[in-house]
């Protein structure tokens, strides 16, 4: 999978450091520049990877609609909608978590979302055999969230022979990538310069694994290795 970094203000290093879950949000609107940038890295992402995310702003019925609170999330009217065929679960993980960095860089924060919203409810253009895999919920957050808590560095990867620096930066960046309920249920390994990412058996782990993916090649920078598929 390839795409470069939209440049901003914010590095996308900084940005993945930034960035925790937030699922309350004020009532400010996602508008003008913020927005057609937003909308300028969808295209972008759909473009690359024939999926057919779409952005839904000031749409408040998928999180709940005036109710003030809906499962964990409080006054989200804002989310991204990862729409694909069966089989797009990495790529919606993958682009989806860099539609995340964008969204930080521009002052946004976010939380992905698999269970607590209404898919009914989201007014999407779906074509055939496509389905909302997931969404990511956004908007101006009432804080910037906190960090969570991750397994130890060797506990999600394997390395063959001395462990390089570009593969430590990688899993630093890896470690802190958003998994469902914080699982982790990933193992990375390194041979020479040559890079694995396999799911381990779990709810949702092959969206996570595109996710972590995606800060994987962050922090290890992508002229450094090559990813082997598994
Ligand atoms: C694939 C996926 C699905 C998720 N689904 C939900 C969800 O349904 N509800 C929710 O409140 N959080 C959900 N989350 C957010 C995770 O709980 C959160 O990312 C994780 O606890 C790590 O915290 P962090 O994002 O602050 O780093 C999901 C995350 C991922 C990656």
């Amino acid at each position: 999978m390839k795409m470069d970094a939209v440049e901003n203000t914010m590095d996308l290093l900084e940005a993945i450091k930034a960035r925790h879950s937030v699922r309350s949000f004020t009532d400010k609107m996602i508008e003008g520049e913020i927005k057609s940038s937003l909308q300028d890295t969808v295209d972008e992402c759909n473009r690359e990877s024939g999926l057919n995310i779409q952005l839904c702003l000031d749409e408040p019925d998928a999180f709940g609609g005036m109710r003030a609170h809906y499962g964990k999330f409080e006054n989200c009217k804002n989310y991204i909608a990862l729409i694909g065929k069966a089989g797009t679960d990495e790529p919606c993980g993958y682009y989806g978590e860099k539609l995340v960095m964008k969204a930080q860089q521009l002052g946004l924060n976010t939380c992905w979302v698999g269970m607590t919203y209404s898919k009914s409810k989201a007014p999407c253009v779906l074509n055939k055999g496509e389905k909302i895999q997931l969404v990511i919920a956004l908007g101006y957050g009432n804080t910037s969230g906190k960090p969570h808590r991750s397994k130890d560095m060797m506990q999600l990867c394997k390395v063959e022979g001395e462990m390089a620096d570009w593969f430590k930066n990688g899993m630093e960046a890896a470690m802190l990538a958003p998994t469902a309920i914080n699982q982790q249920k990933f193992i990375i390994t390194q041979s020479g310069n040559t890079v694995s990412a396999k799911p381990l058996a779990a709810f949702f782990s092959k969206f996570d694994i595109g996710i972590v993916k995606c800060h994987f090649e962050i922090g290890a920078g992508k002229e450094n290795f090559s990813w082997k598929e598994v």
